[in-house]
């Protein structure tokens, strides 16, 4: 029979167009201790009236705006766990802002729009939170060289930097020149000690095409936070003069004066003819 209800409630519910109130809450999947946090609760007064939004972390209200009361529009309850700021309130949202977060202010983040009198219907819609111990930091690139010969395979490790507690790992991702490296030049792997990472293999061939010298960036990322480490990944461009014989001899591929055709084309000598 409760199925039957249950059924009943969402079928009149969906049809009825449910949360027509409340838009999209904003809470973030990981903040830091220490640290800030944002949150933002997004509401659409198209068919009815606000009579009040709220915050809550774990059941515990922490911020109240109720538009209709005259002098005080807004509350803020103090809490023991972090400090709380409006940021920003509008027609539309509200956005407050978490400081001093303690690792207490884990837990569960939800905002909560009731509209005018006659309805004073209720929409509430939140998500989780973790606060850890330790700030994102950059990974770490293993094994990288100063410059590589084109016909080697430049190898880098990238990996996330160990942190003393127990924490979410970031996931890793490769980026040339600001571009995601493609799938077949990034391998995943494990050492003995229990670091995981992601290594880029490119072939040194690649990089001499573009000019020798190509920016690679390892980006680690955990929830809405990012950090990157860097790396210029170098190879040797040989043989410019030994260009100018081979196309001396009567090509007419190599147009004078636009060095990145000579550049590009010494690569392709490079590899035709390999020391
Ligand atoms: C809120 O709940 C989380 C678990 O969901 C807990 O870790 C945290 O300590 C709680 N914080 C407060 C202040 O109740």
């Amino acid at each position: 029979m409760w199925m039957v209800y249950t059924l009943v409630i969402l079928l009149f519910s969906s049809t009825a167009g449910a949360r027509n109130l409340l838009g999209r809450v904003e809470v973030p999947q990981y903040a830091f201790e220490g640290e800030k946090a944002t949150l933002k609760c997004i509401f659409n007064l198209r068919a009815t009236r606000l009579y009040s939004l709220k915050w809550y972390h774990n059941n515990t209200e922490f911020y109240r705006y109720v538009p209709t009361e005259r002098k005080k529009h807004f509350t803020l309850q103090p809490s023991s766990v972090f400090t709380v700021t409006e940021v920003f309130r509008s027609e539309r949202e509200v956005v407050v802002s978490l400081g001093r977060l303690r690792r207490g202010a884990s837990g569960h983040y939800r905002c909560e729009v009731i509209a005018e009198h006659p309805s004073f219907r209720t929409e509430a819609a939140g998500a989780y939170m973790m606060v850890l111990a330790e700030t994102l930091g950059p990974p770490v690139l293993v094994g990288g060289r100063e410059i590589y010969e084109p016909t080697e395979v430049i190898k880098v490790g990238c990996q996330a930097r160990v942190s003393s507690q127990p924490a979410p790992r970031p996931s890793l991702q490769w980026l040339i020149e600001g571009n995601k490296v493609d799938d077949r030049w990034v391998r995943p792997y494990a050492t003995p000690h229990g670091h995981h990472g992601i290594a880029l293999h490119v072939p040194g061939r690649l990089v001499a095409e573009e000019g020798g010298s190509m920016r690679a960036e390892c980006q680690a990322t955990l929830g809405t936070h990012r950090h990157s480490a860097y790396k210029v990944l170098r190879v040797r461009v040989r043989l410019i003069s030994y260009l100018d014989d081979y196309y001396s001899t009567g090509t007419t591929l190599h147009t004078p004066g636009s060095r990145v055709t000579a550049v590009v084309a010494a690569a392709v000598v490079v590899l035709k003819f390999p020391y």
